[in-house]
C-alpha cells in the first residue's frame, strides 16, 4: 500500500536564482499586470534576455496570457545553478487576487512539478505576508496528494520533496511572521491530507472500529486526549439514536471523544465539534439506488474534519479548550436494521420517528451534540455530509452554513473564508420545523421534499440547548467530482482548516472580547 501524500520540507529563501536548491522555479504572472521581469533581481541577466523574448512571443502569439492556472514552461540551456526550468504561472486578474488563489496556485505548481518529475521546487512570492505564506504552504501540501494507494503497479507518485518560497530579502515586518505562517501552513496542510486519506479509504477497511483506531493514533500522536466509547458504553449513556443507526450492521458503533486541554487555560469557552462518521451509507432499509453509491464511503468526511482540526489545535497549542465528538456507525439494511416508522429514544430523552432510514446522519449528530454539551461544550459546530438537498442548492464548491445566533455563524463563515473552504449561509427559521411533525413521537427524522438541507439542520437544532451553534453541510464539498489544475478528483479535506481557523481565532470572537 502506498501512502496518499508526502509532506514536503519548506524553506523560506531570499537567495538569487543561481543559489536556489530547486530544479524548477515558478513565477506567478498576472493577466492584467505582467511582471516586468527585467526588473527582477532574482533572475540573472543572461537568461533574462532569452526569457524576455520568449515571454513576449508567447503572449503575442496568444500562447500565454497569464490567465488563471495557465502555464508557460521554459528550459534553461546552460543553467548556472540547479534551476533548469522556469514556469510562468498564470495568476489571473490582479484585482481579483485572494489568499485562496495563492493557495491554489501553489497547489497547481506542485502538481505540474510532479508531472514533470521535479522533486525540488521554488516559487517566487515576493510580497507575501504571513497569511499568504500559510496559504502557499497549505497549497504545497494539497498538491502533494495522490489517491491511488491500492494500485499494485503504481509507479512512485513522484512527490515534491522540498519547496523554497522565495520572499523579499527585507520586508517591513521582518521574517518572523513569515516563519509563523510557514509553521501553521505545514500543520494545516498535513492534517488536511490526513483527513483526505481517511475519506478515500473504502468501507471494508475503514469500519467504525478502524476509524476509531486511526483517530486514536493521530490524536495521541498530536498530543490530544482520546477516548473511544464502545457499544456498551454507548448504551449506558442512552444514545439510542447512535444504536439505532448501527443496528443493521455487523460492525458495532463507536463514539470517539477527543479533548484539547491546553495547560494554563481554565474558564473561557469550550468548543464542541461534532462530526458525522458514517463509514458507509447504503441508506439502510430505505436503500439508495446503485448508481454512485460507492461515494458513500465518504460519508464520514465530517468525522475526518473533526479529527484533523482537533490534531491541529493540539499541535499549534490553540489557546482554547475544545472537545471533538464523533459518533461512528455503518448504515446497513438487514434483519436487525431499523424499519421506517420505528421510534428511537435519544440520549437527550427526546423521541424520534425514523420515517426514512437514509436520514441517518442527523440521528448520529443528535446524540453527538447532546454528549458534547454533557462534557461541557459552550460553543458548538457540527459538520456532516448531511443532505443531497444541500448539493442541489449550492453545488460542489460551497458548503451550506446554518446556525444561531448570527454573530457565531458569521464567525464560522469568516474562518471558512480564511481556510479557503467556501461556505454560504442558509436560514433556520422556526417555520421550517413544521415539516418535522410526527404523529407518535416528538418529531420525525425527515421533512418533506422542500428545503431538505434546512429541515435537516432544524432537526439537529432540536438537540442544542440554547448555545451558540453552527452547522456545516459538506455533502457537496467533501468530494471533488472533477479534476482541477489545483486538485485531484476525490476527497478534498474540506472543513478541517475552517474549524482550526475558528479555534485559533478565539481572541477575536466578538462576544468574548
Ligand atoms: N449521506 C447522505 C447525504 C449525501 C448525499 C452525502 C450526497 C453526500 C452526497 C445522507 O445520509 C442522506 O442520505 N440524506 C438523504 C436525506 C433524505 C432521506 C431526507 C438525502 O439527502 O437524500
Ligand atoms: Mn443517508
Ligand atoms: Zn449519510
Amino acid at each position: 500500500m502506498q501512502p496518499d501524500y508526502f509532506s514536503p520540507s519548506v524553506l523560506l529563501s531570499t537567495k538569487p536564482m543561481s543559489k536556489l536548491l530547486a530544479e524548477i522555479l515558478f513565477i506567478p504572472d498576472f493577466e492584467d499586470s505582467r511582471i516586468p521581469i527585467s526588473l527582477h533581481r532574482l533572475l540573472e541577466k543572461e537568461f533574462l534576455q532569452d526569457f524576455d523574448q520568449e515571454l513576449r512571443w508567447a503572449s503575442m502569439s496568444g500562447r500565454f496570457k497569464g490567465e488563471l492556472f495557465q502555464s508557460l514552461i521554459l528550459s534553461i540551456d546552460k543553467p548556472k545553478g540547479t534551476v533548469r526550468r522556469v514556469v510562468f504561472l498564470g495568476a489571473g486578474k490582479k484585482k481579483s487576487m485572494s489568499v485562496d488563489r495563492w493557495r491554489r496556485l501553489m497547489s497547481t505548481a506542485v502538481m505540474i512539478s510532479r508531472k514533470a518529475r521535479h522533486a525540488k521546487v521554488a516559487f517566487l512570492c515576493d510580497g507575501a505576508g504571513e497569511r499568504v505564506v500559510q496559504a502557499l504552504v497549505e497549497g504545497a501540501y494539497l498538491g502533494n496528494f495522490d489517491s491511488g494507494s491500492y494500485k499494485t503497479n503504481k509507479k512512485d507518485s513522484s512527490w515534491v520533496e522540498s519547496i523554497e518560497l522565495v520572499v523579499k530579502r527585507k520586508s517591513k515586518s521582518g521574517i518572523k511572521p513569515l516563519i509563523a505562517g510557514k509553521a501553521r501552513g505545514c500543520v494545516f496542510g498535513e492534517y488536511t491530507n490526513i483527513a483526505r486519506s481517511l475519506v478515500n479509504e473504502p468501507s471494508n477497511i475503514l469500519t467504525p472500529r478502524t476509524l476509531a483506531n486511526r483517530a486514536e493514533k493521530y490524536g495521541l500522536g498530536a498530543g490530544l486526549e482520546v477516548d473511544v466509547l464502545d457499544e456498551d458504553q454507548i448504551r449506558d449513556l442512552g444514545m439510542g439514536l447512535v444504536l439505532g443507526v448501527a443496528q443493521g450492521s455487523s460492525e458495532p458503533p463507536r463514539v470517539i471523544v477527543m479533548k484539547h486541554n491546553p495547560p494554563g487555560i481554565r474558564g473561557g469557552p469550550v468548543l464542541g465539534f461534532v462530526g458525522k462518521g458514517v463509514t458507509f451509507d447504503t441508506g439502510g432499509i430505505s436503500i439508495k439506488p446503485a448508481n454512485n453509491m460507492d461515494k458513500m464511503k465518504g460519508d464520514m468526511a465530517g468525522a475526518a474534519a473533526v479529527i484533523g482540526a482537533m490534531c491541529i489545535l493540539s499541535k499549534l497549542k490553540a489557546p482554547v479548550r475544545a472537545i471533538g465528538i464523533i459518533p461512528v456507525a455503518e448504515n446497513m439494511p438487514g434483519a436487525n436494521a431499523l424499519n421506517p416508522g420505528d421510534v428511537l429514544k435519544s440520549a437527550s430523552g427526546k423521541t424520534v420517528e425514523v420515517l426514512n432510514t437514509d436520514a441517518e446522519g442527523r440521528l448520529l449528530l443528535g446524540d453527538g451534540i447532546w454528549y458534547a454539551q454533557k462534557l461541557g461544550a459552550t460553543h458548538l459546530v457540527d459538520i456532516a455530509t448531511l443532505t443531497g438537498a444541500c448539493v442541489v442548492a449550492l453545488g460542489n464548491t460551497t458548503s451550506g452554513l446554518f446556525g444561531t445566533p448570527s454573530w457565531w455563524v458569521d464567525q464560522i463563515e469568516l474562518a471558512s473564508a480564511r481556510a479557503g473552504d467556501r461556505s454560504w449561509q442558509l436560514p433556520v427559521f422556526e417555520d421550517y420545523s413544521e415539516a418535522l411533525k410526527s404523529e407518535i413521537a416528538d418529531f420525525a427524522n425527515i421533512g418533506g421534499r422542500e428545503a431538505g438541507a434546512i429541515t435537516a439542520a432544524l432537526f439537529v437544532k432540536e438537540f442544542v440547548n440554547e448555545l451558540p451553534w453552527g452547522h456545516l453541510d459538506i455533502a457537496g464539498t467533501s468530494w471533488a467530482e472533477e479534476q482541477q489544475p489545483y486538485q485531484l478528483k476525490g476527497a478534498t479535506g474540506t472543513a478541517v482548516r475552517t474549524l482550526a481557523e475558528l479555534a485559533l481565532d478565539v481572541r477575536s470572537w466578538k462576544k468574548l472580547k
